[in-house]
């Protein structure tokens, strides 16, 4: 592929994310981080005013952002669910499931729709940045101190018609985050649905937390109206998706279908493949 045919892929690619995240432009430059004369010039296909580094970039923005394709399998098809509920009677969901269930698929999935925001916690964020990534998430480019960010995201929040908000990596949140939060679901109840995602431990520590009496933690925990734990893997499941991916061996079959991480299915997928000399 030339650079400027992978440049005119670029634009298509842009314009298919806008649609179908219901996004402008504008949106789209503060989400991805470059300026908005960038981004019409790729929409104006002016292209020796967009580096190659800045479509590789945006390339790779793009497909971070999107679904990758996946099964239908019941926990992927529980989260739809899920993230409707949380849609529609703007509850708190808090989301458990052990590492490699798929939590980050099928949320990643749910965000392609438009008014679903989804970030992603970061063990080294602190307070501001965190607020500053959903701001940007929301299509804002503002940084003042905490509460006056917590007062900006509310108030897009509430402007926005029917919003989620995903919060991936939640057990990683840290103790003034989860206060903040606290602020910015009060904030935003009567119109936002929130789902938290993490490991177990994410609710172990929770609990644990309250009942230490640590500040906020028990009102945090009563806000969220409900749980949801992931599955995993049924062994049809296994079996149909190994077959679908070209394991054809009944010894392997059989190895397969006690796994009930997809992390782990498609390691073993993997191994199967390497092994073949298939990739
Ligand atoms: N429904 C699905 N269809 C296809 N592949 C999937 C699906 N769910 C998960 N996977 C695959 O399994 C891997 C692990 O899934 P994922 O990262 O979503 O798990 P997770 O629950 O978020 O794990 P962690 O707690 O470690 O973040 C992914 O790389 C993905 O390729
Ligand atoms: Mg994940």
């Amino acid at each position: 592929m030339t650079k400027v045919q992978q440049k005119i892929g670029l634009k298509a690619l842009m314009s298919q994310y806008c649609e179908q995240k219901g996004l402008s432009r504008a949106d789209f430059a503060v989400r991805s981080g470059v300026s908005g004369s960038t981004v019409s010039a790729i929409d104006n296909e002016q292209w020796d005013k967009v580096s190659s580094a800045m479509v590789a970039r945006l390339e790779s923005f793009i497909k971070n952002d999107s679904p990758e394709s996946v099964y239908n399998t019941a926990d992927f098809d529980s989260v739809m669910r899920l993230c409707d509920a949380a849609c529609a009677h703007r509850l708190m969901i808090g989301l458990i499931g052990d590492t490699g269930t798929g939590k980050t698929t099928a949320l990643k999935a749910y965000s392609c729709r438009p008014n679903v925001f989804r970030v992603t916690f970061e063990k080294s964020m602190n307070p501001r940045q965190f607020f500053k990534s959903l701001l940007r998430e929301l299509g804002i480019d503002f940084e003042g101190n905490v509460n006056a960010m917590i007062a900006r995201a509310a108030h897009e929040i509430n402007m926005k018609e029917r919003p989620l908000l995903i919060i991936d990596e939640a057990g990683k949140i840290t103790h003034p985050v989860m206060l903040y939060l606290h602020d910015l679901r009060e904030k935003t109840q009567s119109n936002c649905g929130v789902v938290l995602a993490g490991m177990p431990y994410f609710r172990d520590n929770l609990q644990k937390n309250a009942g230490r009496g640590k500040e906020g933690y028990s009102e945090f925990l009563r806000r969220i109206n409900l749980w949801h734990r992931l599955e995993g893997l049924s062994a049809s499941e296994v079996m149909y998706i190994a077959r679908e991916q070209g394991v054809s061996d009944e010894r392997r079959l059989k190895e397969m279908s006690s796994k009930r991480r997809f992390g782990d299915l498609m390691n073993e997928i993997l191994l199967d493949k390497v092994l073949k000399n298939d990739i």
